[in-house]
């Protein structure tokens, strides 16, 4: 496996394959587990190169003390995906992706205000001048992202038709771990209490499926998630949302476009989960 942390040499080693291989990108911000490596492995199946990123994005830290904390374990990343076969790592540092403080701003309208978007303002920029960034210089075929962050996926959906990538997008099944609980490179910082306590998000998602399958209203529902979060100490919920899998807008009713998002706090540690209703 092939190790860059310039930008020059990745293009060096890409244009040498030539231009008829297709290659599979999966763009992640390291600390890896079996969700990223699930990604791995579809662009494995579907390309003849496979290149992952390993960046943890100064743009899209909305918070300070998470850009800080968040786990950073390069060498074992390397590892393991030496492991999983793929073919080039790119891990620049910040100044190799940001000569400057960037001055370019996405604005997605109304998709980057409302769930993520609104607790989180500013990320979703972040995410889609990175991504545009790993878009021209490693020219993927295929790059590929986990549906855990639905609504990042139709950020990038967006950038890519309007900045007219010529790319395939492909969004991959969400990992879970053996409980139910969604893998993320944030369960690291959890400690054992906070991690047995994280499982609220999925129990509630899986809850509220059955209430709404049943007929039962999204508000009853709303409230009864509401109370089960709170009623575990350290639970913060950010939001609960029914929302339109294209646009994602609330709604009231349940149809196979619908999907449940949730978000919140287990101590410091935010977390995101979600659900589509047309699986079983
Ligand atoms: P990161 O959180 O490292 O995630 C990298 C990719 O792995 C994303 O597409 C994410 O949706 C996917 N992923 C995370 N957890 C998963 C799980 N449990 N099952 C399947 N896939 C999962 O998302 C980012 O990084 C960044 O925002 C990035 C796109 C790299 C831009 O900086």
């Amino acid at each position: 496996m092939e190790f860059f942390k310039e930008i020059q040499s990745l293009k060096a080693f890409l244009s040498q394959k030539g231009n008829s291989i297709s290659i599979g990108l999966v763009p992640t911000m390291g600390a890896l587990h079996a969700g990223h490596l699930s990604l791995i492995e579809a662009s494995k199946r579907e390309n003849q190169l496979t290149v992952c990123s390993i960046f943890v994005n100064p743009a899209q830290f909305n918070n300070p003390k998470d850009l800080e904390k968040y786990p950073r374990t390069l060498n074992r990343d390397v590892e393991m995906l030496k492991n999983s076969g793929c073919d080039a790592v790119f891990a620049p540092d910040a100044k190799e992706m940001y000569e400057s403080e960037p001055t370019i701003k996405f604005d997605f309208g109304e998709l980057d205000k409302i769930l993520e978007g609104k607790f989180r303002p500013g990320h979703f920029s972040g995410v889609a001048l990175v991504v545009a960034k790993f878009f021209h210089i490693i020219k993927p075929t295929i790059a590929y992202f986990g549906q855990k962050d639905f609504q990042q996926f139709k950020i990038i959906e967006r950038l890519v038709t309007e900045l007219k990538f010529d790319l395939q997008l492909k969004s991959m099944p969400i990992l879970r771990e053996a409980d139910g609980l969604a893998m993320s490179s944030r369960n690291m910082r959890l400690n054992e209490t906070e991690r047995k306590k994280a499982t609220v998000f999925y129990q509630s998602l899986s809850e509220a499926k059955k209430l709404l399958n049943s007929g039962k209203k999204i508000s009853q529902v709303r409230d009864i998630v509401k109370q089960k979060c709170e009623s575990v100490d350290g639970i913060k919920l950010d939001y609960f949302e029914l929302a339109n899998v294209e646009n994602l807008k609330p709604t009231e009713s349940v149809t196979d476009k619908t999907i449940l998002l949730i978000a919140g706090f287990v101590g410091e540690i935010r977390l995101i989960d979600n659900l589509l209703l047309n699986e079983n």
